[in-house]
């Protein structure tokens, strides 16, 4: 199944420049960003920045982050995807940001849980990852609710992860 994904209330499909205004909505809230080692956009040209390079990234390797639409409203209200961790891999690394307005309805975790499908289905990644802050709970809890398995602390980012697993065969690591 090629993109978009479809899940009960998300649409998830490619980034496009034209989402510029929905996306720096989301990177240049201090609140969504607070938990990401990247940090909140400066400005405007910051997130076209980052965009850019994020539509580059799935030119490049097939994957990335990508757009959350609502699909009851047709609003873009966050990402999720798969990224190289650090930038530059070789893991694989699920992300999510979502609008503050659209927080603890059930959207995380429904389309991480889509993305994981697709990565570990569609692209046959042998292995996905997902790193959070150690305090980071309602993340964690999304990795949890997506079938990922706690394998320990590790440094990414520059900072003292906790790190989640989940393997291609189905099975946790
Ligand atoms: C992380 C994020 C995408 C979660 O989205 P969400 O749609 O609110 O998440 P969900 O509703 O799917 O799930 C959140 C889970 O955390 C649980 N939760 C909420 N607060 C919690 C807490 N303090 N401790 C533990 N679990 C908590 C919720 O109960 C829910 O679990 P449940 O479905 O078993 O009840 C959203 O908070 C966000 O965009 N944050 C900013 C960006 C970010 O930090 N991204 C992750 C970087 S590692």
């Amino acid at each position: 199944m090629p993109l978009p994904l479809e899940t009960e209330r998300l649409l998830i499909r490619p980034l496009r420049m034209d989402d510029l205004e929905p996306f720096h909505a989301v990177f240049g809230d201090p609140q969504v960003m607070a938990r990401i080692p990247s940090g909140v956009s400066r400005d405007l040209d910051h997130s076209h920045e980052r965009l850019a390079w994020l539509i580059e990234h799935n030119d490049r390797h097939g994957f990335s982050l990508w757009a959350i639409e609502e699909r009851e409203t047709g609003e873009m209200i966050g990402d999720c995807g798969l990224v190289l961790v650090e930038g530059k891999g070789t893991e694989v690394e699920l992300a999510y940001h979502l609008a503050r307005s659209r927080w603890g309805r059930g959207y995380g975790g429904e389309a991480a849980g889509a993305v994981v499908d697709y990565g570990l289905d569609e692209l046959g990644l042998d292995e996905i990852i997902a790193v959070a802050e150690t305090d980071h709970f309602v993340s964690r809890r999304v990795m949890e609710k997506v079938g990922m398995h706690f394998d320990g602390r590790g440094i990414y980012y520059g900072k003292e992860m906790a790190r989640y697993v989940i393997r291609g065969s189905g099975e946790v690591a």
